[in-house]
């Protein structure tokens, strides 16, 4: 629910146990009242301190800067004396500020689409529209607040109009800031690398202040778009958290800083370095929203949320809430080495084994047989799937098998056709030589005909034969950020171009081919954001196979996404990321936290391991209820402890439970560890291994898992209400 006070100029948005607070200051500044566990009042302007010094400037003009010192803005802007972090920085004839003012508002049942990009949606939902002004610039800017009704989250976004007669230069769109009274929070972020990608970590926040950030074009590996702060003691249980995280997949600014007196300001949105946007007169920029969601029950009430409302108010595919069919995928088999012979090998064999679903990866185009060339030509190389893809998609369907194939659609090869034809199509700077990564470049996604070729080269195969699933790629970051197609004052617009035109194929391939099952990728898990789950229903999560570096990578991408969208998939060993040899046993219950899939050659592993398949496809299938719309409760990590990893996933209506629990170091002369279990019936009788329990002997008392013989071992125990 949304109310705005007209006495007290209080503008109050309630989600079912939280309130976030605005209220108008001097008759036109926004200020940032209080965000936290519900309140019931709105007589709260005082929190805004505008009865103590150095007072509202109508009533004390000489120390205006002074207000801004400590006032806690909504929408700080730059260059009018808040020293601060500001969200918007304008630039109108080469001076950049701005100084925005209420205007007007209005409050609506349900949520708008935000034009051209992902966004949360739904019914269960109320929107503050409110309207600022600045009118030397003659910039308007439309601040966008959705309560949801039925989970704790907040989504924040913005929109910018030119009303004016000239040109302004966005400098700077943040789409969230959050003024904070002091309190003691730490910093947690999700930070990593290629084949490690979101590990947790905790920093306290002073004054030097602390920020996440990504330049390359996409969220990245080694930083990710989500910052929770968290009160001092918070844990899984207990303690406050405010999380942050941006629907947006490209560069990106997180930032916490506490100011001379104590307190701190939180923003988020589209990185300012390496941005600037055109705004002609009568034009529009929106920045992608942010969200926000407070949990006074520890950082397990705000995955959940976060959870809830990715899988009701984010995704949208039809696949949604439906089992994926359990892939096999041919990179880590074959990686560039593989014809139609082999691959049909490991279809067969997979049929055999239950397996639904076969997924041609990396190789099968151009002259491709290594990462150096070919990006751009997406026709199949006969030479390797001989008799077309058609017939192999043929062949594979009948094997009982559905056909997935891999897309990298952003990049382009040196060694290409379309190189050859088009070198004008790839981002580059005036005079300087791209650099290359992965002996790779990237398209230009400003120019039209660009989008145009790439849909069509991916649609095109996609209508010759019965292909159900895409895997989008995208294997280098961006870099020499300049178009030959726009001119010189928009060359800052190529980043967020690039973004937007990805969302733009994305959104036109799922209308041509509606049931499209899509998963993203980027080089593992390096564009894993909300906004990609806007398209696809999962994600590839990490190149990292290995079931020990997985805990920890799932752990810190399941503090915020569900389940159902993490990509995983039972490698072979020794493995290839890490060399570590786990059994196959507890690589298949770790990538049951998941999408679930094999990335092997199933005509080579030892064939007790092959034997084994039909089982975890069983139980794959009658955990994913659970997987896939359970409560996660975090019960221990192996981050944290170094010795055994545990996490359970509760059925909504409490009857039902597992609990995951991986031994990863054996430990001598200890006989068995002691688990809570979370989210249960205190009064419901739980059967768990052949015994009874009630609920709150099982979360109070606690479980007893007997000690297992040696290293990486796993099991999955049901609880089951009675
Ligand atoms: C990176 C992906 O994460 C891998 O799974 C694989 O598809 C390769 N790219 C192919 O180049």
């Amino acid at each position: 629910m949304i109310t705005f006070d007209e006495k007290t100029k209080i503008f109050k948005l309630d989600t079912p146990n939280t309130s976030y607070v605005m209220g108008i200051a001097d008759n036109r500044y926004l200020g940032h009242v209080y965000y936290g566990k519900k309140l019931n009042d709105t007589n709260l302007g005082y929190l805004m301190r505008t009865k103590e010094a150095p007072f509202v400037p109508s009533e004390n003009l000489r120390e205006k800067v002074s207000f801004f010192d400590s006032f806690p803005m909504e929408m700080p802007c730059g260059g009018v004396g808040d020293f601060r972090e500001s969200a918007l920085l304008v630039s109108c004839k080469g001076q950049e500020a701005a100084e925005l003012f209420y205007v007007s508002h209005e409050i609506f049942h349900g949520k708008k689409k935000l034009k051209g990009l992902p966004a949360t949606w739904g019914e269960n939902c109320d929107t503050l529209e409110i309207t600022m002004e600045d009118e030397v610039l003659g910039l308007q800017v439309v601040l966008s607040y959705t309560a949801f009704t039925d989970t704790d989250a907040i989504a924040r976004s913005l929109r910018l109009v030119n009303g004016g007669s000239g040109d302004l230069y966005v400098k700077k769109a943040l789409s969230a800031c959050v003024d904070m009274d002091q309190k003691d929070f730490e910093f947690l972020s999700l930070f990593g690398s290629w084949a490690r990608e979101r590990h947790i970590e905790t920093v306290p926040v002073g004054h030097g202040g602390i920020s996440i950030e990504s330049l390359r074009g996409e969220p990245g590996h080694q930083e990710h778009p989500f910052f929770a702060l968290t009160g001092k003691n918070c844990s899984q249980d207990a303690g406050e958290a405010y999380g942050f995280h941006f629907v947006y997949s490209g560069n990106f600014l997180g930032k916490v800083k506490m100011n001379q007196f104590g307190n701190l300001r939180a923003v988020m949105g589209i990185h300012p370095d390496s941005f600037t946007w055109k705004l002609e007169p009568g034009a529009e920029f929106t920045a992608p929203e942010v969200i926000l969601v407070y949990s006074d029950e520890g950082l397990g009430k705000m995955s959940r949320t976060y959870h809830d409302l990715y899988r009701n108010h984010l995704i949208r595919s039809p696949w949604k809430d439906k089992a994926r069919p359990v892939l096999i995928n041919n990179w880590e088999a074959t990686y560039f080495e593989f014809d139609d012979e082999k691959l049909l090998s490991i279809a067969r064999e997979a049929s055999k084994a239950g397996i639904e679903m076969l997924v041609m990866d990396d190789g099968w185009f151009g002259h491709r047989n290594s990462d150096n060339s070919s990006l751009g030509d997406w026709q199949v190389n006969e030479d390797k799937i001989k008799g077309g893809l058609e017939h192999l998609v043929d062949e594979v369907n009948a094997l009982g098998m559905e056909f997935g194939i891999w897309f990298e659609p952003e990049m382009i090869s040196p060694d290409s056709d379309l190189y050859c034809n088009h070198p004008d199509w790839v981002l580059q700077m005036q005079g300087r030589v791209p650099g290359l990564a992965r002996e790779q470049l990237v398209l230009d996604f400003s120019r039209p005909e660009v989008l145009e070729y790439v849909y069509e080269s991916v649609a095109s195969i996609l209508r010759t034969a019965n292909i159900s699933y895409v895997k989008w790629d995208m294997n280098r970051p961006l870099a020499d950020c300049g178009s030959s197609y726009l001119p010189e004052d928009q060359q800052g617009e190529v980043m967020h171009r690039h973004v937007l035109g990805v969302y733009e194929l994305q959104e036109r391939l799922l209308e041509e081919f509606p049931n499209l099952l899509l998963e993203n990728c980027s080089g593992g898990g390096a564009r894993f954001d909300p906004g990609m789950l806007y398209y696809s229903p999962q994600i590839w999560c990490s190149d990292d196979t290995d079931a020990v570096e997985r805990l920890m990578i799932q752990e810190g991408t399941q503090l915020v996404y569900p389940l159902s969208a993490i990509g995983a998939h039972v490698s072979d060993c020794p493995n290839h990321a890490t060399g570590r040899v786990t059994p196959f046993a507890t690589r298949g219950i770790v990538a049951m936290a998941g999408t679930f899939g094999y990335e092997l050659d199933i005509t080579k592993i030892p064939p007790e391991e092959r034997e084994m398949i039909p089982q975890q496809i069983e139980e794959f299938k009658k955990y994913y209820p659970l997987v896939n719309a359970g409560d996660y409760y975090r019960l221990a990590s192996y981050r944290e402890n170094h010795i055994y990893d545990c996490y359970e996933l509760v059925s909504k209506n409490k009857k039902q439970a597992m609990v995951t629990f991986v031994q990863v170091m054996a430990e001598p002369n200890i006989h068995s560890r002691k688990i809570y279990l979370k989210g249960l019936e205190e009064d419901t009788v739980y059967e768990v291994e052949g015994k009874r329990y009630t609920g709150s002997t099982l979360m109070y008392a606690g479980l007893l898992i007997p000690g297992m013989w040696g290293d990486y071992q796993a099991k999955i125990i049901d609880v089951l209400a009675v």
